[in-house]
């Protein structure tokens, strides 16, 4: 059997990440990108999502997918700029916790001797792999794949691949933490500090606050909204310091701006510091 024939198709959680590969691929055919990914196509393909179906009808749904698209487009960004930063600072180590078909380990350039590990379950790591076998693609850097529950033990998954939490790391949650309830996000964080060497940073996207009651609760069943269970706390700079990290927060609408890319209508409520989160370990 070909690849494409074996492969497992998206299905629960997993699937939303190549809804955002879709995402992706639509920012890359922009001439006014803000980053390109050439990959991100071929994994909405292979998921079904290609080519991209028409905006829905009811408007609601049309601006929540607007939002929703607007969000990964400007997150994207934000992570590949301070991933670039964590390079430049010296830092050689990359995690990538719930990776999904993050591509950035092939179409990023790395510093010599930079190590990524993408961290997820089975079946999207597998789906990824047979995509990425059928483009011939090939990373820039020295990446391994650890196949892991962040819900269980996944420090120790970590560590058989080869990290080496002496050294300093960059960890990214890009997309994730809204799907984990908070206690699990909460020993996320405790697990990634105790992982994460002086010089370590940290990119994380946190859900706003209030985005529960306006996605998730008409959400249609099985779309990605209807499985978001967390928000941000309060204070998120607050909650990494208490975790031994000094942070800084963003908002979306203040990072567009930053990319020449500002959203043409005001926001329709108030947007609170904290959906972007970028991260140092001292
Ligand atoms: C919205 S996608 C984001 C993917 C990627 N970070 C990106 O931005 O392209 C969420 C990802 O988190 C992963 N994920 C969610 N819960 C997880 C868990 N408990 N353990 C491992 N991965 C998980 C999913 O499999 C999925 O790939």
């Amino acid at each position: 059997m070909t690849d494409e024939q074996e492969r497992v198709q998206p299905s629960g959680v997993w699937a939303t990440s190549v809804g955002v590969a879709r995402v992706r691929a639509l920012e890359s055919e922009r001439e006014d990108a803000l980053f390109r990914d050439p990959l991100a196509r071929a994994f909405a393909a292979a998921g079904g999502l290609w080519p991209s179906s028409p905006p829905p009808d009811d408007e609601a749904a049309r601006r929540r997918r607007l939002a929703v698209s607007f969000s990964i487009v400007i997150r994207t960004r934000f992570l590949d700029d301070l991933l670039q930063q964590a390079c430049a600072s010296g830092v050689r180590q990359v995690v990538l916790l719930g990776a999904g078909m993050d591509s950035r380990a092939f179409r990023m350039d790395w510093p010599q001797g930079t190590r990524l590990f993408e961290v997820d379950t089975a079946a999207p790591l597998d789906f990824k792999a047979s995509v990425l076998r059928q483009e011939r693609a090939v990373a820039h850097c020295e990446r391994t794949t650890v196949a892991v529950d962040l819900r269980e033990d996944w420090p120790r998954a970590l560590a058989a691949a080869g990290h080496d939490p002496a050294a300093p790391t960059v960890w990214i949650a890009e997309g994730l933490l809204i799907y984990l309830p908070e206690d699990a996000v909460e020993l996320l964080l405790a697990r990634i500090s105790t992982q994460s060497a002086p010089g370590s940073r940290m990119g994380l996207t946190l859900g706003s606050r209030g985005v529960l009651e306006r996605f998730a609760a008409d959400a249609a069943p099985g779309s990605a909204a209807s499985m978001w269970v967390s928000e941000m706390p309060d204070d998120p700079v607050d909650w990494l310091a208490g975790h031994g990290w000094e942070a800084a927060s963003h908002t979306l609408h203040e990072r567009a701006a930053a990319y020449g890319r500002p959203i043409s209508t005001p926001p329709q409520h108030e947007e609170r510091p904290g959906g972007l989160i970028s991260a140092i370990r001292r």
